[in-house]
């Protein structure tokens, strides 16, 4: 069973283009290879020891971002309204749910799509489907749908420049807890998740304040004053993830470090395919998602490829049923985990199994239904006594309106004035707040065991 970052291309494959100049993908893939890497190897380890803490229950992993960036919505501000709502949904799961919370982005190289079919038909003309900017663009023409290799280019330099400025972020100042405050700015004031955040943020200036006077300050304690950011796509392009897997100098061992985290998609997990193969080789954290086709016995011949030494932290599970097939499907595989000894965090995706499309016409995602499968999922971790760990969520911190719902009670009708979305229905700045909220309260009953019950306001 030896590995290679290439002995993905000996196996079946599904969901990655056919370039139609093959030495144009070589020759960028080439050149890829020779790139400073994206993340180190040490930041993936350091990722991986707080993803241990959350398989232990002693944590809670908060994964948001994008559906798919794109080059065209490249901007400073899309960066750091994303990296501000995750900011302020950390704090609300810090200060509320009383749990260290692990911060990871679907940004930084979250380019790539896997789609239902190949082909797209539109008025009698069919062409390849849109694969997200790493791979094609979406307009509905043949040139803008042909493969083209130098995009990897493109993803990997705007990789590099989000990365940069999300560093910068983390560590500058930006992030200050002193900050609490000013994270809300440009939020429509008068909703109930902001005000919440508001009166949450002035016991946060409080508790400051009462620490300074106490001599803890953020020159004495830089965790005031910075904070830690990962970021994680999903591993679907292989030319690309290979070309950006290295080994470390320090260990010795492979890593892609085109990103700190990587997943495999519900589509691509087949135990013989290309995208285990690849991901069974790198050392950095993984995730799976696990969508309802996925049978127990598979569930664990993945975990035997993926984690064969069954390392806390290295390996998580992203359960997307839908919100009405999480009692169903849950319970058999947490208790397969369970009897297996498996140590696994346990995450919670609610988007993807509940896209709909509305009666005007637009893919979206019923708030309602979201809140539901998250609820449901702490219902099922806490019945099978489990660590509910964590959450994996589409959102961005403008105020679009793609998902319908939520307190600024989004309608069918609304959808069309600010839907930007690339790919599937992102909750809003507001959604994602009220959506932290519930899922403060969720922690808490799990950690305090209190009869709350999960939805109380
Ligand atoms: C995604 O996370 O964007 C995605 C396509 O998810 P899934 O593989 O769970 O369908
Ligand atoms: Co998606």
């Amino acid at each position: 069973m030896s590995w290679s970052p290439s002995s993905w291309r000996a196996k079946p494959v599904v969901q990655v283009p056919v370039y139609p100049d093959a030495e144009a993908q070589a020759r960028v893939e080439a050149k890829l290879k020779s790139f400073p890497p994206l993340v180190f190897a040490g930041e993936a380890r350091n990722l991986k020891r707080s993803l241990a803490d959350v398989a232990e229950g002693r944590a809670f992993l908060l994964q948001g971002g994008d559906c798919a960036e794109s080059f065209a919505e490249f901007h400073p501000d899309n960066i750091r309204d994303t990296f501000r709502v995750i900011l302020q949904m950390a704090i609300i799961l810090t200060f509320a749910g009383a749990m260290p919370v692990v911060k990871v982005g679907r940004i930084a190289g979250q380019f790539a799509k896997p789609r239902s079919t190949d082909m797209e038909t539109q008025d009698g003309v069919e062409l390849p489907a849109y694969r997200g900017d790493i791979v094609n663009a979406s307009p509905f023409d043949a040139a803008s749908r042909t493969p083209e290799p130098e995009r990897m280019t493109q993803a990997y330099l705007q990789a590099a420049s989000t990365l940069n400025l999300l560093r910068a972020f983390a560590q500058g100042g930006y992030a200050d807890l002193h900050n609490v405050h000013r994270w809300n700015l440009g939020f429509i004031a008068g909703s109930s998740s902001v005000e919440r955040y508001r009166a949450l943020a002035d016991r946060i200036s409080e508790t400051l304040e009462f620490m300074e006077a106490c001599g803890i300050t953020p020159a004495s304690t830089p965790q005031l004053r910075t904070t830690e950011f990962y970021t994680s796509h999903e591993a679907l392009l292989l030319g690309y993830e290979q070309a950006m897997t290295r080994i470390d100098s320090t260990t010795g061992d492979w890593y892609d470090c085109s990103a700190h985290l990587l997943w495999i998609g519900d589509r691509t997990r087949q135990l013989d395919g290309a995208h285990i193969e690849f991901a069974r080789g790198v050392n950095n954290p993984l995730a799976v998602k696990c969508g309802p086709s996925l049978s127990n016995d598979d569930l664990i011949r993945l975990c035997d490829v993926l984690n064969p030494s069954n390392e806390p932290g290295r390996l998580t599970l992203i359960s997307r049923f839908g919100a009405d097939k999480v009692e169903e499907h849950l319970p058999r595989l947490i208790r397969a985990i369970k009897r297996e000894g498996r140590k696994v965090v346990w995450s919670c995706d609610p988007m993807h199994g509940n896209t709909i499309k509305s009666t005007s016409g637009f893919k979206t995602r019923p708030f309602d239904r979201v809140l539901k499968e998250v609820q449901n999922f702490f219902v099922v971790h806490r019945a099978e006594g489990t660590h509910a760990g964590g959450v994996h969520l589409e959102l961005t911190g403008q105020n679009v309106t793609e998902c319908t719902g939520g307190t600024a009670a989004i309608t069918d009708a609304d959808l069309s004035s600010r839907y930007h979305t690339h790919c599937d229905p992102r909750l809003n700045a507001n959604q994602a707040l009220e959506l932290a909220f519930l899922v403060s309260e969720g922690i808490r009953a799990e950690r305090f065991k209190t009869p709350r019950p999960v939805a109380a306001q």
